[in-house]
């Protein structure tokens, strides 16, 4: 579904991303790890196309991304939700749900509204209240919630257990493979190594802007470099 190739990227004159080659196979889970600085955030934005990128190719369902704009490519199906879940804290949960569909031009918002409410039930009681008033934990339901508002086809989701409670993680990650099973192909960047490779189909190791190892989710868990550097042990 998604063919990304020999990618580089950066800020000003600085490289991060020094030839990243990822694909995420359609209706999968596929999970980046690697630890703080190494290239993970700014790998999905430069996807989103918020980030510039230098060389390389995307494809997105057989057809090159790179010259489209931020929210040409969320139309074409491709949503993030951000690291630290950024929301409008002073507009209401509703709100936000409803700025996520803002790409959309059909008449089935708030249908789909009431069919998302089904699988983040905390959100429903919480539709009036302004959003900066959510736990840690409703937020990043709330930013799921509100990026599934746009249909993406595939979903780029931003470190989303980070600072949350364990139970909570344990929530969030449950709901990242409803969301799955419900046909949303899953890019998943974690440093919660341990979790996101338990989740994954497939999987990759990023160090410093560079793929150092991928394969199965059950390949990465027992390699010893994994086990070593990222699962402590
Ligand atoms: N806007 C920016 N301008 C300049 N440098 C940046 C910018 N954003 C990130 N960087 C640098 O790019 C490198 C990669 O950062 P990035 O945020 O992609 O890492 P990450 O893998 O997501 O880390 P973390 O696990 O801490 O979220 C870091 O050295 C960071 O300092
Ligand atoms: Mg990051």
């Amino acid at each position: 579904m998604l063919e990304v190739s020999d990618l580089h990227s950066g800020y000003g004159r600085i490289e991060i991303l020094k030839g990243l080659t990822v694909n995420v196979p359609a209706g999968k889970i596929v999970s980046l790890i690697g630890s703080n600085g190494a290239g993970k955030t700014t790998f999905l934005m430069t996807l989103s196309a918020l980030v510039k990128m230098r060389s390389g190719t995307i494809r997105f369902e057989g057809k090159s991304i790179e010259k489209l704009p931020p929210d040409l490519i969320v139309r074409l199906g491709i949503v993030q939700v951000p690291e630290g879940r950024r929301m409008f804290h002073r507009l209401t949960v509703e709100e936000n749900l409803d700025l996520g569909a803002y790409t959309r031009r059909d008449r089935e918002i708030s249908r789909d509204r009431q069919e998302l409410l089904q699988l983040f039930p905390i959100l429903k009681d919480r539709l009036k209240y302004p959003a900066g008033h959510l736990s840690g934990g409703e937020q990043q339901m709330l930013a799921m919630a509100r990026a599934l508002m746009a249909r993406p086809r595939l979903l780029l989701l931003d470190e989303p257990s980070l600072g949350l409670a364990p139970k909570m993680m344990e929530v969030v990650f449950s709901l990242i493979r409803k969301i799955n099973q419900k046909g949303i192909t899953v890019l998943l960047v974690e440093q919660n190594a341990w979790r996101a490779l338990a989740l994954a189909d497939y999987a990759y190791v990023i160090e410093s802007g560079q793929i150092r190892l991928k394969g199965t989710g059950k390949e990465l868990l027992s390699s010893a470099v994994v086990k070593h550097s990222y699962l402590g042990e």
